[in-house]
């Protein structure tokens, strides 16, 4: 019996498998959801955060334009998703379509690893709620995967980096501080763990739900839709077919502009009405592009930082993983806000997936691996509100904090006679609800 780990990613999936030779042969398939490029309109990806979300939410609708299918309102306004599925338009909740996307992933394991697979732990981002959360879960369900539990991202990376290291301190000892930073294709997390031998305690966590690496792409592709409106009039936007087909190449560019700073070309033939276009682009031109997101690194490193109530020189490492961290100009301002060079000791896109395995093993009976325990924290404090209908017994208490340790158990004693309405819900509505991120003064203590 093998146990995965699997990250769902916006365009990529990782699955990591633990064997029962023990957990360091891990191993990734990689699916890539672009690559139907002449199916466009059945490849459906980036669906991810509509998880729990209603079609009405305002980050559901301003992604509509974004997407190469369409969206539909449901019965009870959760988001449906418009698919071409066996010759027929038909709708489908997110949920299945997530399961249809897990389904794919656990069969392409199976025959790779010749094994059932059906053990397994989910990464989500740690900003997930409840909802979104639950939504992940019954994706799991349609599958027919059993997932022993979801983790969060950072979570899963800091396991990944924690349980191989034969130095920790001791319990006893003041704690090891490493900060992570995360970024991918569409969001940020930062979070800063304490580790001690056999166990890891997330101290906390920030975000930016809205910054990653598809905000430097699609910068570089509203630069060349609007040069090649005046060099070819081609209206790009227009094609959706050429429209990918740019997305793809800017992707590259980004990538050669990270490990070359010279001005360097972009060529497409046959790009669009037999037309073969190029044009040039550099990493100082670049920058200068995409200065507004470069400016919201900081934001969620001080958020964490300050949470966390360390001081610099408590922090042993900083450790970057996610595909957009691979910038030179992100890792930068990492670098120079904790003044602290960058470490890259995790595999950068396989960490997630890692950490997943890892937690899945330590929870199978199945598997035999050295404990490690994990105490995450609360990310939106939640409260407790009660109403009787008889006494005008009004009342609520927030019972988590932001930050508080969890998973956590808490006893709270009602002396009522009469029965008493009883809800839980997020102190602050704003917070989950993903209003966009308040851009806030830069002052770096160096
Ligand atoms: C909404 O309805 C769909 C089925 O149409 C169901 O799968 C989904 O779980 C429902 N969502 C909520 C939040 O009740
Ligand atoms: C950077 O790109 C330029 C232009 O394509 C090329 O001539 C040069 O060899 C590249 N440098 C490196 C270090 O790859
Ligand atoms: C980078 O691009 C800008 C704008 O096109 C240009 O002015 C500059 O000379 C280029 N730099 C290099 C090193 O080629
Ligand atoms: C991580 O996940 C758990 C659920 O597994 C949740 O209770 C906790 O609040 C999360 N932590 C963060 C930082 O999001």
């Amino acid at each position: 019996m093998s146990v995965v780990g699997i990250d769902v990613g916006f365009q990529n999936c990782y699955i990591a498998v633990a064997r029962s030779g023990g957990i360091e042969t891990l191993k990734m398939f990689l699916l890539f959801f672009y690559q139907v490029i002449t199916n466009f309109k059945n490849t459906v990806h980036g669906f991810k955060k509509f998880h729990g979300r209603a079609f009405d939410d305002p980050f559901v609708q301003s992604e509509r334009s974004k997407l190469p299918y369409s969206l539909d309102k449901l019965a009870n306004g959760s988001t449906g998703i418009k698919v071409r599925y066996l010759d027929e338009e038909k709708v489908f909740t997110v949920e299945q379509i997530s399961g249809m996307l897990l389904t794919k992933l656990k069969e392409t394991s199976e025959s790779a690893l010749k094994k059932p697979v059906v053990d397994c732990v989910v990464s989500v981002p740690s900003f997930f709620t409840d909802a979104e959360r639950r939504s992940v879960l019954d994706a799991t369900q349609i599958a027919g995967l059993n997932c022993l539990r979801l983790i969060n991202d950072t979570t899963a990376v800091a396991l990944a980096y924690g349980i191989y290291k034969q130095d920790l301190p001791v319990p006893e000892e003041k704690p090891r501080n490493v900060v992570f930073v995360d970024m991918g294709h569409s969001s940020f997390q930062v979070s800063i763990t304490a580790f001690n031998k056999g166990k890891l305690k997330v101290l906390a966590t920030a975000f930016d739900l809205y910054l990653g690496g598809r905000n430097f792409d699609e910068a570089l592709v509203d630069y060349f839709c609007e040069e090649f409106k005046t060099k070819y009039k081609l209206n790009v936007r227009d094609n959706p077919r050429a429209l990918l087909r740019l997305h793809q190449e800017c992707e590259k560019l980004k990538k050669l502009m990270s490990a070359n700073s010279s001005d360097l070309p972009l060529n497409i033939e046959c790009f669009m009405n037999d037309i073969d276009v190029s044009s040039r682009m550099n990493r100082t031109h670049f920058e200068v592009m995409c200065a507004q997101y470069l400016m919201r690194v900081e934001t969620p490193l001080k958020t964490a930082f300050e949470q966390s109530k360390l001081s610099r020189d408590d922090i042993y490492a900083v450790e970057i993983v996610g595909g957009a961290t691979r910038i030179p100009s992100i890792k930068e301002r990492i670098t120079k806000y904790f003044c602290k060079d960058v470490s890259t000791t995790l595999n950068a896109d396989e960490a997630v997936a890692r950490g997943c395995a890892l937690q899945c093993a330590i929870l199978s009976p199945a598997f035999k691996v050295r404990e490690f325990s994990i105490t995450d924290v609360v990310p939106f404090p939640i409260t407790l509100r009660w109403k009787s209908p008889t006494e005008d017994g009004l009342g609520e208490c927030e019972v988590f904090g932001k930050n508080h340790a969890a998973p956590f158990s808490k006893v709270i004693t009602f002396h009522k006679k009469e029965p008493f309405d009883l809800e839980a819900f997020y102190s602050n509505p704003q917070e989950p609800s993903r209003g966009l991120p308040v851009q806030k003064e830069n002052n770096i203590l160096c």
